[in-house]
């Protein structure tokens, strides 16, 4: 099974990561270190995620234990909705910086085509917004091109775009994106957005890899998926494991989080199993179009977002 997304200067990312989200800080300083112990390279962050101070204390120690060099591993992070617009992007990435105690990130990305005023964490009213008019996502983009020049950050991207916002970048980029990171597993395969990247050199990484459980009372439940369980059965392999597989053998990276050990070894050790061309042929069946993570928390009365504006328009 292929281990690594190559980017256009032959740079290679481990294609199965680490995700931080939801991860409490308590927590993920173990869930770092653990995972680096046991092979993980690629950590993917963002500065909402209100946990980077830990992970970045997490990567010291492993670092200071002689585990890895900062060359070894793989850090992502992600621009927060209330840093958008161009002068505030490297701030904000300073702030990630020294947040994680590195001195560049491999990959930067822009977390939502969606801009919250300064200073606002999650908007609860139309005036926690500013609309894209006013702070086109071209603009946002200058910054981000900014702090690839000044080697802040060796790969720039997006995350939560869709094709549209990728074509009005790409329209003027001069550095283009190189990856979209958006939600992607067997009950959501996004094969419109794939081929559109694949032809535009925009790799993939798929996060809620697993299917979330952020919804508890969701009916649906990917890992309780009869035909996951039967492959999952008949290759010894976990649930788990086919659904990462799958998307890794589709060519897109994945970023399961988990705050448990024997989950963050199982997870990584998908890497050794291969799923036949039958298997890929029933997983392909499952998809239902259907989003754990549905956007609609960016939803507010008269406000400027809707998620259908998110993810269509
Ligand atoms: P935990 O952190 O206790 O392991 P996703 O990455 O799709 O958002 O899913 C993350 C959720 O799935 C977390 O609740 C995580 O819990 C759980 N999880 C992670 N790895 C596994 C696994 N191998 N099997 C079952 N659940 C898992």
């Amino acid at each position: 099974m292929m281990t690594t997304l190559k980017f256009r200067n032959n740079d290679e990312m481990p294609i199965l990561g680490l995700g931080t989200f939801r991860s409490e800080p308590n927590e993920v300083y173990n869930a770092v270190l653990s995972a680096i112990k046991i092979g993980y390279r690629h950590i993917d962050c963002a500065a909402a995620y209100g946990n980077e101070k830990e992970v970045g204390n997490a990567i010291a120690e492993a670092i200071k234990q002689g585990l890895v060099t900062r060359n070894d591993l793989w850090v992502t992070s992600k621009l927060w909705n209330a840093s958008h617009g161009e002068e505030n992007v490297i701030p904000a990435l300073n702030q990630t910086l020294e947040d994680l105690q590195l001195d560049y990130l491999d990959l930067y990305l822009i977390h939502w085509p969606v801009a919250l005023k300064t200073g606002t964490e999650m908007p609860e009213k139309v005036s926690d917004f500013i609309p894209l008019s006013e702070v086109p996502l071209t603009n946002t983009w200058k910054g981000m091109e900014a702090a690839l020049e000044q080697g802040l950050a060796k790969h720039i991207g997006v995350s939560n775009f869709n094709e549209n916002q990728l074509k009005e970048i790409l329209a003027t980029a001069v550095h283009q994106p190189e990856m979209n990171q958006v939600e992607m597993h067997p009950f959501l395969q996004q094969e419109a957005l794939q081929s559109f990247c694949v032809q535009n050199d925009i790799r993939l990484t798929a996060y809620a890899p697993l299917g979330s459980l952020v919804d508890e009372n969701s009916k649906l439940r990917l890992l309780e998926n009869d035909t996951i369980k039967n492959i999952a059965k008949a290759r010894h392999m976990s649930p788990a494991q086919v659904a990462l597989a799958y998307t890794i053998q589709r060519g897109i990276a994945v970023i399961p989080k988990s705050i448990n050990e024997a989950r963050l070894l199982q997870n990584l050790e998908t890497l050794n199993h291969t799923l036949t061309e039958e298997d890929m042929a029933l997983l392909k069946d499952l998809d239902k179009a259907h989003r754990f993570i549905d956007g609609k928390f960016w939803e507010v009365e008269n406000g400027p977002y809707t998620a259908d504006s998110i993810w269509n328009a």
